[in-house]
């Protein structure tokens, strides 16, 4: 395991780093949302506070300055990190209120890339945990994150139905998709949950989205350009279609970001934004992301 225990960090330094491979658009992605939790955990008083992020990106030697949205100067650090801090921490809570009902179940992490949500969410030695990606983030998942003894990395793209047959099939399941539903495209989004909902006898899902109009100004502001060609999703402007699209689900919560207690640790013009748009369900889809829970 090449993780840097967090109090070596300043002595290494940056010096440390991994040849990675070719990756795509979509594979690239990960360290978005991995960037944007290291830079949330540097934080004096961080939303989620997932130091093992930013010991993964300091092992990898990461450049976040592919991504502008993380590097500019024209936004504090707390509005950089906050979607995506503040939908993990939503979504752990989900997994863990799930798990302490279901302590027997198993848990699909579907996109993982290189998050370590099981070492936050510290599920019981009863849960069975599976996080999938494609077999080259998988790779390097293995290499930089360490072992649990009930985790297993299944190296697989999503809409491949064979990857399933490896999970069991009779306990109850929460599946979750934190930042992947954008890049498959709708009829192989569909397809994956009908899959889904019919391998496991019942079960939830936690997954975060996004409106058609932000889906298309994540494919068209310069600021996304190193992961646009990846998004496919056209995106969906009302959770409940996805009750239509997908036999047996259920929408159980949608939580508005724009309504989160952490909404007061914005600097004056995202909280006062934020307060505005928690007012319309319409508005917070478009300002902040869906955070949806279902049931199946
Ligand atoms: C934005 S990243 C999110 C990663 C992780 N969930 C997180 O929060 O850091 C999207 C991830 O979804 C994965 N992904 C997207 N489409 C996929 C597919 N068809 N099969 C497997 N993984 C996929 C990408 O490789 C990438 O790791």
């Amino acid at each position: 395991m090449l993780l840097l225990p967090h109090h070596d960090r300043g002595k290494t330094g940056d010096a440390m780093s991994i040849t990675l491979p070719e990756f795509t658009p979509t594979q690239e992605s990960l360290f978005l949302t991995l960037g944007s939790r290291a830079l949330d955990s540097r934080l004096p008083r961080p939303f989620l506070g997932d130091r093992m992020a930013d010991d993964i990106i300091t092992t990898i030697g990461y450049d976040l300055g592919k991504f502008p949205t993380l590097n500019t100067k024209a936004l504090d650090q707390r509005s950089k990190v906050f979607d995506v801090a503040v939908r993990a921490k939503r979504i752990d809570e989900m997994v863990r209120r799930f798990l302490s009902r279901q302590p027997d179940a198993v848990v699909l992490d579907l996109g993982a890339g290189l998050d370590g949500r099981i070492f936050r969410v510290n599920p019981p030695a009863t849960v069975t945990w599976y996080d999938v990606d494609f077999p080259e983030v998988v790779a390097l998942r293995r290499r930089v994150l360490p072992g649990s003894a009930n985790a297993h990395a299944i190296g697989a793209d999503l809409t491949d139905p064979d990857w399933l047959h490896n999970v069991p099939s009779d306990r109850p399941a929460i599946i979750v998709a934190d930042g992947v539903v954008q890049f498959l495209e709708l009829k192989d989004f569909v397809s994956l949950l009908n899959r889904l909902t019919n391998h496991f006898p019942n079960g939830e899902l936690a997954i975060n989205a996004y409106t058609t109009y932000i889906t298309w100004v994540l494919k068209h502001t310069r600021a996304m350009a190193a992961i646009a060609d990846g998004v496919a999703n056209p995106g969906f402007n009302d959770p409940r279609h996805v009750e239509r699209w997908v036999n047996g689900l259920t929408l159980l919560d949608e939580i508005f970001l724009t309504r989160a207690p952490e909404v007061a640790e914005l600097p004056l013009i995202g909280r006062v934004a934020s307060r505005v748009a928690a007012r319309s369900a319409t508005a917070s889809r478009i300002m902040r992301t869906m955070v949806l829970r279902y049931r199946f």
